[in-house]
């Protein structure tokens, strides 16, 4: 068989797989027993060098891909929402199977695309969407699909993880790593998505629709960002025994559904708290298969392109197959309703200034006691004249709990002020 691809997009990943098509070709051919054609090459400006391309390749209007008869694959690697929305649209509409590796896309949109392609009878895979090299969406839908799965634990920005490894291993602050980071090109010009959370919680909702099998609308998802972890908080974490990871967890908890992304303190032998610089890892839990740990590079020209290419493969060898035979259009009718964030129950630590006097800890405890908040530890870590730091983890308590008894520990004239605030996690259930 002959098939026709068109790329939308040639920057990182889009060059990366041009690379792979040209350097594996012949393999590629061998195993899918098809001759890929890379046909057209959608770019924004055509006059920048494109390794591997002939000009009569590029171009910059994407109907010559969209209306391209010749063309049964498009390939979406050119990011932002709205026209690659139109795009992928348009191709599904025209019965071309799509491979995305657009994470804010599927989050957003993926409902509707998902319709789109049910409805003419199109694949839609993007394992390249979450944790990059990783093959984790594949691995939930398919080598996964006899388990009930309970819960993934993702570090799925290498971003944050890249900034928070490098505030553990040098005891720096958050400022400064993240200006070195963006300097190293490790760290975008505006990190706002990546530090914020926000391109954790594209990932986790995709990865979440597949571990709960309903929809999940993207605003829904509890995120906090990096940006108020300080050197203390890593530093008393390391004594406790812990380090402080952006973590995205989906799981089924004791109020129902949970998503949520937020730094967490997690303990230092964990498998997760090795993970360190740009590396993605995810923990799957099944109810037959228990605990699974996926490592890799979750960015990357290359290490995106496998995925891409690898989902383009799937497609071109299942398009023989009766289109319901598809893996990549099953998707969930339903839309998922978290559990309200309020009583997600956690461990907290807690880091705060207080005044350095007898009775300080005692009016600490019978606040908390009275709240039936139970402490499981409690240090003073330094103090300067007349102040005391004091950290302290509980043990699980809901979140709006903890936020009530915060409000009133900050009333307390013998406290200065509550610095930090980071969940705990030590992956008991
Ligand atoms: P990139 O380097 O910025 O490349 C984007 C490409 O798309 C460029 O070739 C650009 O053209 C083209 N483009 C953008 N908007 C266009 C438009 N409206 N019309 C025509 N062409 C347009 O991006 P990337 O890093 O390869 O990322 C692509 C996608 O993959 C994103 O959705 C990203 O989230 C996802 N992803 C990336 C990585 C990674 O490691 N980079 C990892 C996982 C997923 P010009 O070349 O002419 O500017
Ligand atoms: N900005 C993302 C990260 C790139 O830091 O992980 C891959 O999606």
């Amino acid at each position: 068989m002959e098939i026709g691809i068109g790329l939308l997009g040639c920057g990182t990943v889009g060059q990366a797989v041009v690379q792979l098509l040209q350097e594996k070709g012949t393999d590629y051919a061998r195993r899918t027993e098809s001759h890929l054609s890379l046909e057209k090459v959608l770019v924004k400006t055509p006059s920048k060098p494109r390794p591997g391309l002939s000009p009569e390749q590029l171009t910059t209007d994407p109907d010559d891909i969209l209306d391209n008869p010749d063309i049964q694959v498009v390939i979406e690697v050119m990011g932002g929402t709205e026209a690659s929305r139109d795009y992928l649209l348009k191709a599904l509409h025209a019965g071309k199977h799509v491979v995305t590796a657009n994470k804010e896309l599927m989050a957003k949109h993926g409902a509707e695309l998902f319709d789109a392609a049910t409805e003419n009878g199109c694949a839609l895979y993007y394992e390249a969407a979450v944790a990059g090299g990783i093959p984790i969406i594949q691995t939930l839908k398919r080598s996964l699909v006899s388990n009930d799965l309970q819960s993934v634990y993702g570090i799925i920005n290498g971003t944050t993880n890249y900034i928070l490894s490098a505030m553990t291993e040098a005891g720096r602050d958050f400022e400064s790593v993240l200006k070195e980071a963006q300097q190293q090109g490790f760290a975008e010009a505006d990190p706002t998505d990546d530090v914020e959370g926000f391109d954790a919680a594209y990932k986790l909702a995709i990865l979440s629709s597949l571990i709960f099998e309903q929809r999940i609308d993207v605003d829904s998802i509890h995120r906090v960002g990096i940006q108020r972890i300080s050197a203390q908080d890593i530093a008393h974490a390391r004594e406790l025994g812990y380090v402080i990871k952006l973590l995205a967890i989906a799981k089924r908890g004791q109020n129902g559904f949970e998503a949520r992304v937020h730094p967490t303190m997690i303990p230092s032998h964990h498998p997760l708290a090795s993970v360190n610089g740009v590396y993605n890892a995810l923990l799957v839990k099944g109810d037959a298969a228990g605990d699974l740990m996926f490592y890799g590079q979750g960015a990357g020209g290359l290490a995106t392109a496998s995925a891409v290419v690898s989902d383009l493969l799937n497609i071109v060898v299942e398009m023989e197959a009766p289109p319901n035979l598809l893996m990549g259009c099953q998707h969930p009718a339903t839309e998922a309703s978290l559990a309200a964030a309020d009583q997600v129950m956690n461990r907290y630590y807690l880091r705060l200034q207080a005044e350095d006097r007898t009775g300080v800890l005692g009016q600490l405890g019978v606040l908390m006691g009275e709240a039936e908040m139970s402490i499981h530890t409690l240090t003073q870590k330094k103090h300067t004249p007349g102040k005391a730091e004091l950290v302290l983890i509980t043990h699980p308590v809901s979140e709006l709990k903890l936020r009530q008894v915060v409000a009133k520990i900050q009333q307390l004239d013998i406290i200065h002020s509550v610095d930090s605030i980071i969940r705990v996690e030590d992956f008991t259930d």
